[in-house]
């Protein structure tokens, strides 16, 4: 059996003070919850959301990570940084990531190898673009992007990676692909994983959707096969619209 996980990306929101206020009330909200859950908020607010969560088992994910251990990397966080605050899983390869700070497949694999090599687990995103998606490429998307993504991960290494398919068109605009449009590229990410790993690994992998998804249409997409959580971002930011996602099984 798969661990459903949702996961909420806070991107550029939430100061400090509002993301604690925010993780106290969410952590209320949603102390029944049987899945495994995750916040990811801006780097200066994780520290008052490890605090806030102390007491819950919301875990704290950060939302990139430096490709580096350390030194002259100005403006860069450390995996060991992200550790010693108190997080446990980090997001990489974000399609924001990608199109707005020109982030490779090969860069990105080095920050994956990096994280794992420090015990954080990882959310890696994949998904196409519209154009992509309209001129026949989905499949050729999603393959690079997984087989360069994890280029020399390990078999023992995958069960502490997710897959989160995110289909760049349906970020932030509303539109939510098809719980069967989702379910066949999440079918596809599985195929390639049982190539690179075997049946097995496939099996046990972690593949949330991510791309407006809500309260109303959480529940048609996590009833389908291959989908096992949530990638969360504009309804991540309320506690009445990411308790309910959270809860999407109550
Ligand atoms: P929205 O839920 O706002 O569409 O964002 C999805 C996302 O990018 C999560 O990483």
């Amino acid at each position: 059996m798969r661990k459903v996980c949702i996961a909420g990306n806070w991107k550029m929101n939430m100061t400090p003070s509002a993301g604690a206020a925010f993780a106290a009330e969410l952590a209320k909200a949603v102390k029944d919850a049987s899945v495994r859950v995750v916040v990811a908020p801006p780097f200066v607010t994780i520290g008052s959301v490890v605090k806030a969560l102390e007491n819950s088992s919301i875990e704290v994910g950060a939302q990139n990570m430096s490709d580096q251990v350390s030194g002259a990397f100005t403006g860069e966080i450390s995996p060991e940084m992200l550790k010693d605050a108190g997080v446990t899983i980090v997001i990489l390869g974000h399609s924001e990531r990608r199109a707005i700070y020109g982030e490779t497949d090969d860069f990105i694999n080095r920050k994956v190898k990096l994280a794992l090599s420090h015990d954080l687990d990882v959310i890696l995103c994949v998904g196409e673009t519209l154009e992509e998606r309209e001129g026949g490429k989905l499949e050729e998307v999603l393959k690079r992007q997984i087989v360069e993504g994890l280029k020399d991960v390990s078999a023992d290494s995958m069960e502490n990676i997710i897959v989160a398919y995110e289909p760049v068109w349906a970020i932030g605009t509303g539109k939510t692909a098809t719980p069967d449009d989702a379910n066949s590229a999440h079918a596809f990410i599985r195929n390639e994983i049982e190539k690179l790993y075997g049946k097995s690994v496939a099996e046990s992998l972690i593949i949330q959707y991510g791309g407006s998804v809500k309260p109303s249409n959480v529940k048609d997409l996590m009833a389908m096969e291959h989908i096992d959580g949530a990638l969360v971002g504009g309804a991540s930011l309320t506690v009445e619209q990411f308790a309910p996602i959270v809860r999407y099984n109550k």
